[in-house]
């Protein structure tokens, strides 16, 4: 389960009080029950439009005037060759004064190179490695090239990695709370969902991310519940999922990225107070993400939550779709700012069942130089089914581990 389920399972389903229902009811005022969703709806294509047409955007995938690599290789041989070498992995250390740093960079690693951003690049060559609290070996061109000349030169870079099938980390779309991303990662990230309302309670999700080969990842989520129950404190590890995802598709052409993830969750918790299943659950679900030139983001998810023995845990189906706009200063090049809101949706395959809708407004920020550590911050509100379904306030810590220590890369 991800980070901040407790608000979709806790009461999920249990044939709460069908006046809430998210459908035509008898009575026939949808209209009024519809109305907080529709009004959060356009408040979000309101923000949406508000920041798209904001002067401060982050990475591009389109330019004024398309990049020119053959320039850019020029550019290279008279300011980069010295240090990065003719074939981009380096310049022979007997050619060269410093030794190189351990995140030296080998242009022509695919694994390595494909995963960071040209505007993360961008932001080294204009500032300098300092900037992104990489080494002072590296220095900074801004005064020396202008920004086409810097974008002539990642392009040549770029094609120090010839295999082009490995997906772009521009389709690494910021992360959201509860919607999980497409795009394979090396991270870990630690997860809170608070309750808000209702009786106090919380639940920590400890979830390892590692990337192996061009289109794979692997997941591991571990729960660890505190809730107040009927006036007793109970604490426990809730159900630990092990998932693998594959990109199918990914195109920083049309911004687009699908994956597929097959996940087991392992029936640990205790289902007695609610912190598991109780039986092994089987969790596919597909992700597909959508970036645009001026940085909106939309992006999706559609899965399944199967139970092994359904007389202790009904099937249920969940889908969730996050909306959001990267802003970013220093000509796009600076700390970024995601806003996003989720809308998240669950439903327990059984007659009678009605769909849990939540709305989840957050804010990610990346807080290192190299920001490669991030935080994001919201607060999930239960629209429908709200009888026994809590408030809660849900925020992350997130530590891009391939990009450097913990303590790395601060300044
Ligand atoms: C004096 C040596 C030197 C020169 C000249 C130099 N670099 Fe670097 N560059 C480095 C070192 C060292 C690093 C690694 C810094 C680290 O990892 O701490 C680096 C890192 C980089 C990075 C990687 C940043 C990242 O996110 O991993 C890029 C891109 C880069 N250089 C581009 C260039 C370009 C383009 C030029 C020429 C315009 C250039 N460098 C000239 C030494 C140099």
């Amino acid at each position: 389960m991800r980070a901040g389920n407790a608000a979709c399972s806790s009461g999920a389903g249990k044939n709460s009080a069908p006046a809430v229902r998210f459908r035509i009811s008898e009575s026939g005022d949808r209209a009024l029950k519809m109305t907080p969703l529709a009004r959060l709806v356009l408040m979000c294509v309101a923000m949406i439009t508000t920041a798209s047409t904001s002067t401060l955007f982050s990475q591009v995938l389109k330019y004024a005037k398309p990049p020119d690599a053959r320039n850019g290789e020029a550019l290279y041989k008279n300011g980069c060759i010295a240090c990065h070498g003719r074939h981009g992995n380096g310049a022979p250390q007997t050619s060269t004064e410093f030794s190189s740093p351990d995140t030296f960079p080998d242009f022509t690693r695919c694994d390595q190179t494909t995963a960071e951003t040209n505007a993360a690049y961008k932001d080294v060559i204009v500032h300098g490695g300092p900037k992104r609290g990489f080494s002072q070996i590296m220095p900074a061109f801004g005064e020396l090239l202008s920004s086409e000349q810097i974008d002539d030169l990642i392009a040549y870079i770029r094609g120090f990695c010839t295999d082009k099938r490995w997906p772009r980390g521009e389709l690494n779309l910021p992360r959201a709370l509860v919607t999980e991303k497409a795009y394979p990662e090396d991270e870990v990230v630690i997860s809170t969902a608070m309750n808000a309302s209702g009786a106090p309670g919380f639940t920590t999700d400890v979830i390892h991310e590692q990337r192996f080969g061009m289109n794979n990842q692997i997941e591991i989520d571990v729960p660890i519940n505190s809730q107040d129950q009927n006036h007793a404190w109970n604490s426990g590890l809730g159900d630990i999922t092990f998932g693998v995802k594959r990109v199918m598709f990914a195109s920083l052409h049309t911004g687009s990225i699908l994956s597929l993830q097959g996940g087991v969750l392992a029936p640990v918790g205790n289902h007695k107070y609610g912190f598991g299943n109780g039986t092994t659950t089987f969790e596919p679900f597909a992700s597909f993400d959508q970036l645009f030139s001026t940085n909106t983001f939309l992006q999706f998810q559609l899965g399944a939550d199967l139970p092994h023995r359904t007389d202790i845990t009904p099937q249920s189906l969940f889908w969730r779709a996050a909306i959001g706009q990267t802003l970013a200063g220093d000509h796009r090049l600076g700390r970024m700012w995601s806003p996003m809101v989720e809308f998240l949706a669950d439903r327990t395959l059984k007659d009678g069942a009605s769909t849990n809708w939540d709305v989840l407004p957050e804010m990610q920020v990346t807080i290192s130089a190299r920001q490669h550590v991030r935080f994001d911050i919201g607060v999930r509100t239960p629209m429908t089914n709200t009888a026994g379904r809590d408030k809660q306030v849900v925020f992350y810590l997130l530590w891009d581990w391939a990009d450097g220590k913990l303590w790395e890369g601060w300044k």
